[in-house]
């Protein structure tokens, strides 16, 4: 295993290159902000499942894994941020799930199933941009009631941190939930929910 830290701006990234267990990817975790690791060559190329250690992701921090070649996220909402998800609800184009965009069990406000943990796809349901992650409260970009979420550069579509796309954006939909679920408390399979 090997490391290798970026600073990029405001945020930083930490790849770990990871090793391929009986065709799963098992992926490490380090420190602050934006994580990003990477699976093995051969395991992002069959589509594997992808494991990822959630035991030191600190409230607020994500990681940003890979999985089906797709940047997939995994954010540590805070107390704070699963509670103001309902103040947003009257904002939203689809507060409650409706849409096709992810599994039964994600079906609910915060879209995950523990609140406090999202995993979604890192991509824009517009035209296919990655969006930011924009945590900061009320940023001079994005307007005195901005929550914390996700925005997209390339049209300007806002996202909140349950990944639900607000109203009148060219995005027609929440970001996509992958299927996933817990092999341990500290330990989670994207990809796979059987
Ligand atoms: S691709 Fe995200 S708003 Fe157009």
């Amino acid at each position: 295993m090997s490391e290798q830290q970026v600073d990029a701006g405001r945020r930083r990234f930490l790849t770990v290159a990871t090793s391929a267990v009986g065709g799963v990817a098992a992926v490490g975790i380090a420190t602050p902000f934006v994580l990003s690791f990477l699976p093995s060559e051969r395991a992002k190329a069959a589509g594997a499942p992808v494991e990822v250690d959630i035991s030191k992701i600190e409230p607020g921090q994500m990681i940003n894994i890979e999985w089906q070649g797709k940047p997939v996220w995994v954010l540590s909402r805070t107390d704070v941020q699963v509670k103001n998800l309902a103040k947003l609800d009257d904002q939203m184009a689809d507060p409650t799930s409706d849409m096709d965009q992810q599994p039964d069990y994600c079906k609910n406000r915060h879209r995950s199933i523990k609140p406090n943990l999202l995993v979604t796809v890192g991509i824009c349901t517009h035209l296919g941009c990655s969006p930011t992650y924009r945590p900061d409260l009320a940023p001079a970009d994005l307007g005195p009631d901005w929550q914390g979420g996700f925005y997209c550069p390339c049209h300007g579509s806002k996202y909140d941190l349950a990944a639900r796309v607000y109203k009148s954006m060219p995005a027609p939909k929440n970001l996509l939930i992958p299927p996933h679920k817990y092999l341990s408390d500290t330990r989670i399979l994207v990809g796979d929910d059987k």
